[in-house]
């Protein structure tokens, strides 16, 4: 942590490296809990004709949400790129950031190798797609706040939890294989969640009026990352009606986070953290209404022939 930095961000940055042996516990307790598998374990290059009979089962929408999955995975590099920019390669959030891309990465590979071997899209197209999110580069607004940052990745580590569990339900009747990988995915993104989440409420904990100020800065309105990909707002309108992931997934993790975190109970605040507080606990109502709105604009029916030029059979 060697960067010239604002007296504020110094402070964020001295408590997380104070933070360090209760980060080395939980980094401790996700390896114990972990299930490390590979790609190569999954997929069996003998097995490609038949994965790719079953997967001319699967409907367009579960297509589009694995396309969908498969480019948030491969946004990798922006998040190992967001948390490296506050840890140093010898603290123990620098090991964390390390074990965590090494798990990530696996995310990304096997979705990939599925979809190549199941011959689901037109590969070139994806790339495509895949490249342009990279080179597009992505700077939420929580870039150069670390406590931001851990509130971001306790909400996006449940929200692609959810997503790829959704998504394997949806496959399961087409493609066992498919409903499989994505188990094994989610269940890794949940153990992320966790320690992301754990990490968040000890800097409650230890810093409890700036923390709320960082979980108010992004709890609100969840950025994906994928939104500069071209077509994502298509894809996941698809995700959002299949019930894949939506609004209403969000404001069941935003309520859930503020129960552990027992944001209600929260103590040692400032006038305007008890403000704060207020304002974060009327969140989950505030956010259930405008999923209301955002579901009835989006009740037409699925429009199946909706364009990606990576799905064949979709233009
Ligand atoms: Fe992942
Ligand atoms: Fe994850």
């Amino acid at each position: 942590m060697t960067h010239t930095h604002s007296p504020e961000l110094r402070e964020q940055l001295g408590l997380l490296n104070a933070l360090s042996p209760q980060i080395e516990t939980l980094i401790e307790r996700h390896i114990e809990q972990r299930n490390l598998w590979f790609p190569a374990q999954l997929l069996d290059p003998e097995e490609r004709e038949e994965l790719a009979e079953r997967a001319r089962q699967l409907p367009q929408s579960v297509r589009a949400g694995l396309a969908l999955n498969l480019l948030t995975e491969e946004g990798l590099p922006h998040f190992h790129r967001l948390i490296a920019q506050h840890t140093g390669e010898d603290s123990a959030w620098g090991y964390w950031n390390n074990v965590w891309t090494a798990e990530e990465d696996r995310h990304g590979c096997i979705l990939r190798d599925y979809a190549r071997d199941a011959k689901v899209f037109d590969m070139l197209a994806l790339e495509k797609l895949q490249y342009q999110y990279l080179e597009a580069g992505f700077n939420p607004q929580w870039h150069s706040d670390p406590y931001r940052l851990v509130a971001y990745t306790s909400l996006q580590e449940k929200a692609t939890q959810l997503s790829h569990a959704n998504l394997a339900r949806l496959a399961a009747p087409h493609e066992p294989k498919l409903q499989h990988i994505l188990s094994r995915v989610a269940a890794d993104e949940s153990r992320h969640h966790k320690f992301y989440r754990d990490t968040f409420a000890l800097l409650l904990d230890a810093d409890p009026d700036r923390a709320l100020r960082a979980a108010w800065a992004v709890m609100p309105r969840m950025i994906m990352p994928g939104h500069t990909i071209p077509g994502y707002r298509q894809l996941s309108d698809i995700a959002h009606r299949a019930g894949i992931y939506g609004p209403r997934d969000y404001a069941i993790i935003v309520s859930q986070l503020l129960d552990t975190w027992r944001i209600a109970a929260a103590h040692g605040l400032s006038h305007s953290g008890e403000r704060l507080r207020e304002k974060l606990l009327g969140l989950p109502a505030r956010i259930n209404k405008l999923a209301e709105l955002v579901t009835s604009r989006r009740s037409q029916p699925e429009n199946e022939t909706t364009p990606f030029d990576f799905l064949p059979g979709s233009a």
